[in-house]
């Protein structure tokens, strides 16, 4: 693994857009003594993401970026992480697609989850889809982010099996319970290599 943890925990920052269940998850792990993570920093594109209320009650700084003038809002960004000593970013319900530049300051540092099983179903809608394919099973990925949408190397996956009676709203839900065991599971993962 390009990081190494030391004793100290790296300095972590979350990105969101919406509800930030998944942040909320990270943020607890984060202060198990078992994390090699701490959260730093919640950086968002919607001033009215739910998720940022977390920055309150967790006392974790945050800053919200407006994306209209996506280049400027990512170097604003980068100034920001390397200011924090930042190493490892995680995207959690992010729905701003990061550019080449942006991810290539953070290359091998920028992890996603994404609410399917990849390489199916990358991209939005996932549920709906994966129940119109009638598939049996659905899930849920941790990986590493690189310039192709949902296309970066797995770190670990989740299962979650399609009853005949789910909709796209109870299989979310289903697949969000286990999202919030993968993403510590995959943190722990990659600084165990
Ligand atoms: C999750 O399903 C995540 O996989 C997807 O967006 C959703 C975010 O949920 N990328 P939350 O904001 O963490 O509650």
């Amino acid at each position: 693994m390009v990081l190494s943890t030391g004793t100290k925990k790296i300095k972590t920052a979350v990105f969101i857009s919406g509800t930030g269940s998944n942040l909320k998850s990270l943020i607890k792990f984060s202060k198990l003594k078992k994390s090699p993570i701490s959260i730093d920093l919640i950086i968002s594109n919607n001033p009215r993401s739910k998720g940022l209320k977390f920055s309150k009650i967790f006392k974790i700084k945050k800053k919200i970026f407006d994306f209209e003038k996506k280049k400027l809002a990512e170097s604003k960004i980068i100034f920001e992480l390397k200011k924090k000593k930042i190493n490892l970013i995680c995207l959690a319900g992010f729905m701003k697609v990061l550019s080449k530049n942006f991810i290539n300051n953070f290359d091998g540092k920028i992890l996603n989850i994404h609410p399917s099983l990849l390489p199916k179903f990358k991209g939005l809608n996932t549920h709906k889809r994966a129940i119109m394919s009638k598939d049996r099973y659905s899930g849920c990925t941790v990986h590493f982010v690189n310039s192709k949408i949902d296309s970066g190397r797995i770190i670990i996956q989740k299962k979650v099996k399609i009853l005949k009676d789910d909709t796209a709203k109870t299989l979310a839900k289903k697949v969000l319970t286990q999202e919030h065991i993968l993403y510590p599971k995959a943190i722990l993962k990659i600084f165990s290599l």
